[in-house]
């Protein structure tokens, strides 16, 4: 029986929040979920209808948060508890859903696994991450940190030197200290976190998003055993909370969507972002040389098998690791690549600022380990007053971009300006949501693109039909109408030439028809 992903997903639109930079609702100068809940009105009234927050849980912010101290308390700088549960009520009354982000692979030094893991006197954590013996010599493919446990050995490291590896075992053991993943450590690793989840989704989550998926079980170059500890996990939840999501950061439908996820992103390397950011993205226009069926090649096997699961990979426009998409296109452009995100055949994704064109900020200094991630992790710019709205203090953690150095671009600057990039975003929801061929699960079948250039692909659900064509070339392109009445039912840039059997698509042009 194939599996069904909860019937939500067919119409979520989400978005993501980063919560420090966010807003900041009791002025100590850092965003708070009193912040998240204050605005969840405007995300709704954009069309986003699921949102997925960073993490928010204590943590020593040596990793922004990916380094957690406590995976069941809201860090204070955030606010409580308390608000976390009164956010998913009040997201849940608006019709929203809150998808939370789960760090499975490591913990900060500083939680108190990983401080009781460190002493030399046998525990119930001595197994939780992964030691060694000795201390290990420089390895190029491992990273093994020692010098601060009282127990004799090294502990392996994800990341950065504070985020040590939690112990899920090794796939093929090698050497005396490493675990099998059905040994009582990993074992009881992976008890903990279902406790973990568990606990999330009764206080009313929905989901998560789990970062670093694909690296659980060590030496797992086929991921089989990976994906049994996320078969393990995401079952004891599903079975408690069927309506539950999980979402991977992993980038291999097939690895991931086997380990039990709904969605796996389609991330950085060349296995999705060269459409949208980098050197020569598939969306640029002068870029629209390139092949798109090469990217297409690489990728359609995890569509197709994403489709026979029931499943989805996703798209997004950017997320806090990587340059923002404004930096990588125009606004025009952008346009084109939001009509693809929305339309394409995926759960979209929208990470905060993007919605209005937010750019990289360069002159912020690296703080909680962005360093070149930096650029995309600037305050959310909602005025354009000093603090851009963001907080009532000028002293915040973060430095705000000074006003010239934002370039109009704030959310009320977009809503109120008719063409803008916010209203265009707005409108393409409300579009998507009026098609039962653009629901998320509406069958697609791509056309070969050939030259690069038109890109096309069909939708379909129930009666209806749709054809979505791009050219984002410098050349018109006349593709066929395949039996299509020609009805166009929206368009970017110069309005397409219908006739009887054909489009012309002018160059830089855009068109939905049925
Ligand atoms: C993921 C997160 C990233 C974090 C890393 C380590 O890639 O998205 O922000 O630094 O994992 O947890
Ligand atoms: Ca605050």
């Amino acid at each position: 029986m194939t599996i069904q992903h909860p019937s939500w997903l067919d119409h979520a639109i989400f978005y993501q929040i980063y919560p420090q930079s966010f807003y900041d609702t009791n002025g100590d100068g850092i965003g708070d979920l009193k912040g998240i809940i204050q605005k969840l009105p405007y995300l709704k009234g954009v069309g986003f209808n699921a949102i997925w927050i960073s993490p928010f849980f204590a943590s020593t912010f040596f990793d922004a948060g990916y380094d957690v101290c406590d995976y069941k308390k809201v860090a204070p700088r955030y606010g409580t508890n308390q608000d976390a549960y009164a956010l998913f009520k009040a997201a849940h009354k608006l019709g929203m859903k809150v998808i939370l982000d789960f760090v499975p692979g490591h913990t900060s030094i500083y939680h108190p696994w990983f401080k009781a893991s460190c002493l030399d006197k046998k525990n119930p954590y001595t197994d939780r991450y992964i030691w060694s013996d000795r201390i290990m010599p420089p390895d190029p493919e491992t990273h093994w940190v020692s010098g601060i446990s009282e127990r004799t050995g090294s502990y392996m490291v994800n990341f950065f030197s504070i985020q040590p590896a939690l112990n899920y075992g090794f796939a093929e053991v090698q050497h005396p200290w490493e675990q099998r993943p059905t040994d009582p450590g990993p074992q009881s690793t992976i008890k903990d976190m279902i406790d973990v989840l568990l606990f999330w989704l009764s206080q009313g989550a929905d989901g998560f998003r789990c970062d670093c998926a694909a690296t659980l079980v060590k030496r797992d170059s086929d991921k089989k055993e990976t994906a049994k500890v996320w078969q393990k996990m995401i079952g004891a939840c599903k079975e408690k909370y069927p309506d539950c999501v999980f979402i991977s950061e992993w980038s291999n439908a097939k690895q991931s969507l086997s380990g039990g996820f709904d969605i796996d992103f389609v991330l950085a390397g060349d296995t999705g972002y060269p459409l949208c950011r980098g050197e020569n993205p598939y969306f640029r226009f002068d870029a629209a040389t390139k092949e798109f069926d090469s990217w297409w090649a690489n990728r359609s096997s995890d569509f197709a098998f994403a489709d026979q699961k029931g499943k989805f990979v996703s798209f997004t426009s950017g997320n806090h690791d990587v340059n923002r998409i404004r930096a990588s296109l125009s606004e025009e452009e952008i346009r084109y690549y939001y009509l693809f995100l929305l339309t394409v055949k995926n759960v979209p994704f929208f990470y905060y600022g993007d919605e209005i064109g937010m750019n990289d900020e360069t002159g912020i200094p690296s703080i909680e380990g962005a360093y070149g991630r930096q650029v995309a992790r600037s305050p959310m710019q909602w005025d354009e007053s000093k603090t851009a709205g963001f907080s009532s203090s000028h002293k915040t953690y973060i430095k705000i971009p000074s006003i010239a150095e934002r370039k109009g671009i704030s959310v009320v600057a977009e809503s109120s300006k008719k063409d803008s990039l916010l209203n265009y975003v707005k409108g393409l929801i409300a579009f998507k949501n009026l098609h039962p061929a653009l629901d998320n699960d509406a069958v697609m079948k791509f056309h070969p693109v050939k030259d690069a250039m038109p890109l096309v692909y069909e939708r379909s659900k129930g009666n209806e039909k749709l054809l979505v064509a791009f050219n984002l070339g410098h050349e018109p392109k006349r593709i066929a109408l395949h039996g299509y009445q020609g009805n166009i039912l929206f368009s970017l840039g110069s309005a397409p030439k219908i006739t009887d059997k054909t489009i012309l698509l002018a160059p830089h042009s855009a068109v939905v028809v049925a």
